[in-house]
């Protein structure tokens, strides 16, 4: 069995020990052994799976500034024409940027060490706040970005991960949803839990898609995406931000008439948001563009 386990290297991680009597001891060990091995074989290919696709997306930008900058040397342009080039070679350096940023975050993400500061978070606050950052955006759309908290709701979470997770679903909302279209954040608590929903009346996420849009580099149409700059790693991000925080993160799936996601958070104890207790209005204080924290 020794001489067995010592030809098993990282180049044959899909051989296994042969387990003779799965009751006895020798083969109880043989059978943690494998399963060891599976889990080993698994975290490779994902590793593997990962490095591949991300020095994917590292070259496509990077090929398309070469051919870019190529193009312009072989000829003469003129001022604009040159401006062009620039423009559209820092457009690429963005895509790099953004890409690397989303990289490094799920890096720490897979160490494990991000130190999380939980705090009584006020997650309408919160919410507002991000969409007052957005705005800009959705108003070069013509959306309607609204803000609905008919409560105050409370979370125990990190502030900057709850953020980083809002700002890719909200992002997304109005990147995937046509101009003159509406995306809703819903801030509730029911159950002891509190409630985000992230809705647009953009095309939505075909069932087929469905279970794997949380995977990293995953696109529903990759070329559209890359075109609106994603690079297919926003909900990988949202997903870690939201479960490292102990809480749930899912595309509502009877939706056909656009997409829905809900983030479901754990709320302080004997919180009013866990339920039965005093319910406060929500009203905000300004016009509605500004969801400043109330
Ligand atoms: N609100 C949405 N409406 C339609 N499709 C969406 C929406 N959010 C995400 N998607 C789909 O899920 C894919 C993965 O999203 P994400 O991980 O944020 O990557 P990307 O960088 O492409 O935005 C997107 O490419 C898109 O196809
Ligand atoms: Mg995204």
């Amino acid at each position: 069995m020794a001489q067995k386990a010592r030809e098993i290297t990282a180049e044959s991680l899909a051989k296994r020990l042969p387990v003779d009597n799965a009751r006895d001891e020798f083969g109880q060990l043989a059978t943690v052994f494998n399963d060891t091995l599976s889990r080993l074989q698994d975290a490779f290919e994902r590793l593997r799976r990962f490095t591949a696709d991300a020095s994917h997306e590292l070259r496509t930008p990077l090929t398309a500034m070469r051919s870019v900058g190529e193009v312009a040397l072989q000829n003469t342009l003129d001022a604009v024409t040159y401006r062009d080039v620039i423009g559209s070679m820092l457009e690429e350096v963005d895509r790099l940027t953004r890409l690397v940023e989303s990289l490094l975050i799920l890096t720490r993400a897979d160490s494990g060490k991000v130190q999380l500061a939980p705090e009584n978070l006020d997650l309408v606050g919160l919410a507002g706040n991000v969409i007052d950052q957005l705005r800009v955006l959705a108003d070069e759309k013509q959306q309607d970005l609204a803000l609905r908290a008919p409560i105050r709701v409370h979370a125990t979470a990190d502030a900057a991960l709850i953020r980083l997770a809002l700002m890719n679903l909200i992002h997304n909302a109005i990147k995937y949803t046509p101009n003159g279209g509406t995306i809703t954040i819903e801030v509730n608590a029911t159950d002891g839990r509190a409630i985000i929903e992230v809705r647009d009346t953009g095309p939505g996420i075909p069932a087929a898609h469905r279970d794997h849009i949380f995977a990293r580099f995953y696109r529903v149409d990759p070329s559209r995406s890359r075109e609106e700059g994603g690079v297919g790693l926003g909900l990988a991000i949202a997903r870690w931000a939201i479960e490292a925080n102990g809480g749930h993160i899912e595309l509502v799936s009877e939706r056909t008439d656009g997409s829905s996601f809900r983030v479901i958070l754990p709320v302080p104890d004997g919180s009013s948001a866990a339920g039965g207790g005093r319910q406060l209005p929500y009203e905000p204080r300004r016009k509605r563009q500004e969801f400043a924290s109330p």
